[in-house]
């Protein structure tokens, strides 16, 4: 198990867009206790394998309280979303210390495989939809902050680059 390092928007790499995954090996098994791992650590309810650097479609997500409901999403699509739509604030762990309100669908239907390439499918709502769309969207290059205004945006630039700029220093 290991900790991997997290890209910070606005790094480019973040805008990769993710390839499916061919087979559901050991090399994606590692890559998943890693993810989740990091995810834990950090602490987050999401990580897509974009944030680490691998531009393959997986997802760990865990919106539960205790921490301990770990979903795993390799290959995920969303079938249906609903028209409804729940603005939720939203965080990210490549965006550090910046949440703003973001506006997704209410309900979706999701399929996806697990770690041992079973297929499989579920709806969601609330936390867990809000997450499935934010996580999949990393997955084809897009950080939540980018359905903000491009004002916000170029604040947030400022702001991060700033805090980084920092960190090398202390
Ligand atoms: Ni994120």
């Amino acid at each position: 198990m290991a900790i991997l390092p997290i890209l910070h928007y606005p790094d480019p790499r973040l805008h990769k867009v993710a390839k499916p995954v061919q087979v559901v090996d050991d090399r994606i098994r590692q890559l998943v206790r890693d993810m989740a791992e990091t995810m834990y650590d950090a602490p987050g309810v999401g990580l897509a394998a974009t944030q680490v650097d691998v531009h393959e479609r997986v997802v760990v997500i865990d919106v539960s309280e205790e921490g301990n409901q770990l979903l795993v999403l390799i290959n995920p699509e969303i079938t249906w979303k609903s028209e409804d739509c729940q603005v939720y604030e939203e965080g990210c762990l490549s965006v550090p210390g910046v949440y703003d309100k973001v506006e997704r669908a209410a309900r979706i239907h999701v399929r996806a495989l697990n770690e041992q390439g079973e297929a499989f499918e579920f709806d969601a709502d609330g936390l867990l939809a809000v997450c499935v769309q934010h996580e999949l969207d990393h997955l084809l290059g897009k950080v939540f902050v980018e359905y903000l205004s491009p004002l916000k945006q170029n604040r947030i630039k400022t702001r991060i680059r700033k805090q980084e700029r920092q960190a090398v220093k202390a």
